[in-house]
């Protein structure tokens, strides 16, 4: 598990004072995978150089099981460092060295033994679909190859972390979902607690059990998966199942938004609202995904009018529905 208490880093250019992260408190259980998204500059790149203690917070606490990784210093931390694996965007291997040697890197540096180091980097290559690559180099891996290579060096030393940043972005595709599954596979090891920082909403959709917003150094919206995408007007929310800004109510009509989630999701909800108000209501925008076992419907939609559309709301509401005016959701130019 790791806790993040109240992490803070200032930076000073020339005279102005950065608060690159002002007050970041977050926790990861063991077997959980947790998605920490934001935009250029919001924060993510300081966040992981502090959570690793590469360079030093101003103020605040990153504990791993109860161990301060803030309070150690030399010897002490580099031991507690290795509590974390890192994972990076590119894998950066030692091209001069085997795919073996590579992994093996980290339990060299701590004087493992040979034969030791070797039954290790045999399970861990195994472990990554990598069995048969150990005697190749890295030039001769794709991509996604050298990622999975990454990610067994970063398990060598039987972290209770996992930290990747940015893992997937120079990854096509079908890579990126080779390599999320691959996540996904490796955070039942050991009760690993995993910590993914990205850019990318595919990211969070496809693997994690709770996100974080990083906004300007904060956290500014924080939850289970299943819990932020069921807030019509959460950034998370909209960012994750994102309907266009740009719809148009049709003939002097009104937009309604409504998010409904699990087997309300597939009620006709449109179909009934027409009826019980007298009005033929119009889907503009819609969008269905299928997150954590659970699905969720995002609609914008068009009441005639003619049907005062609180009407229309309430008989939404009354089917489960979360339904608003679409002008009362602020955040509908925020997005993440
Ligand atoms: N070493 C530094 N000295 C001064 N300011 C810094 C330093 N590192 C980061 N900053 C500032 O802190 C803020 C957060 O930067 P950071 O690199 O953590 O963002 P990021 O979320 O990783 O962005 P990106 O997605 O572009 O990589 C920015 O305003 C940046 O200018
Ligand atoms: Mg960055």
């Amino acid at each position: 598990m790791i806790t993040v208490t109240d992490l803070t880093k200032v930076y000073h250019q020339g005279r102005r004072e950065v608060r690159a992260l002002d007050g970041v408190s977050l926790t990861v259980p063991e077997g959980s995978i947790h998605g920490i998204i934001g935009h250029s500059g919001a924060g993510k790149s300081t966040l992981v150089r502090c959570l690793t203690l590469l360079d030093r917070p101003t103020s605040g606490r990153v504990e791993i099981n109860g161990v301060d990784l803030t309070a150690a210093r030399d010897a002490a931390l580099r031991t507690a460092r290795r509590r974390i694996g890192l994972v990076f965007q590119q894998a950066n291997l030692f091209d001069s060295r085997t795919i073996a040697d590579n992994v093996g890197y980290p339990l060299e540096l701590i004087g493992v033994d040979k034969a030791t180091r070797a039954a290790k980097v045999a399970e861990l290559l195994g472990l990554v679909g990598l069995a048969d690559a150990g005697q190749a180099y890295p030039a001769q891996l794709s991509g996604g190859m050298r990622q999975r290579v990454g990610i067994a060096r970063a398990l060598a030393t039987d972290p209770d972390v996992l930290l990747f940043d940015e893992p997937t972005s120079a990854l096509d595709p079908k890579t990126t979902d080779e390599i999320l599954d691959l996540i996904m596979q490796v955070r039942g090891r050991g009760g690993l607690a995993v910590l993914v920082i990205t850019h990318e909403m595919h990211v969070v959709k496809r693997i994690c059990d709770s996100v974080s917003l990083l906004d300007g150094g904060r956290i500014v919206e924080s939850g289970a998966l299943t819990d932020v995408v069921s807030r019509l007007d959460g950034r998370l929310s909209q960012a994750l199942l994102g309907i266009p800004p740009y719809a148009q109510p049709v003939d002097g009509g009104t937009l309604v938004d409504v998010l409904s989630n699990g087997e309300k999701a597939a009620l006709p909800v449109v179909a009934h609202t027409s009826a019980a108000v007298g009005g033929e209501i119009s889907i503009l925008a819609g969008s269905v995904e299928h997150l954590a076992g659970t699905t969720f419907s995002h609609l914008r939609l068009s009441v005639p009018a003619g049907v005062d559309p609180q009407r229309a709301i309430e008989v939404l509401r009354g089917l489960g529905a979360d339904a608003r005016l679409t002008s009362d959701i602020t955040s509908g130019e925020d997005r993440a």
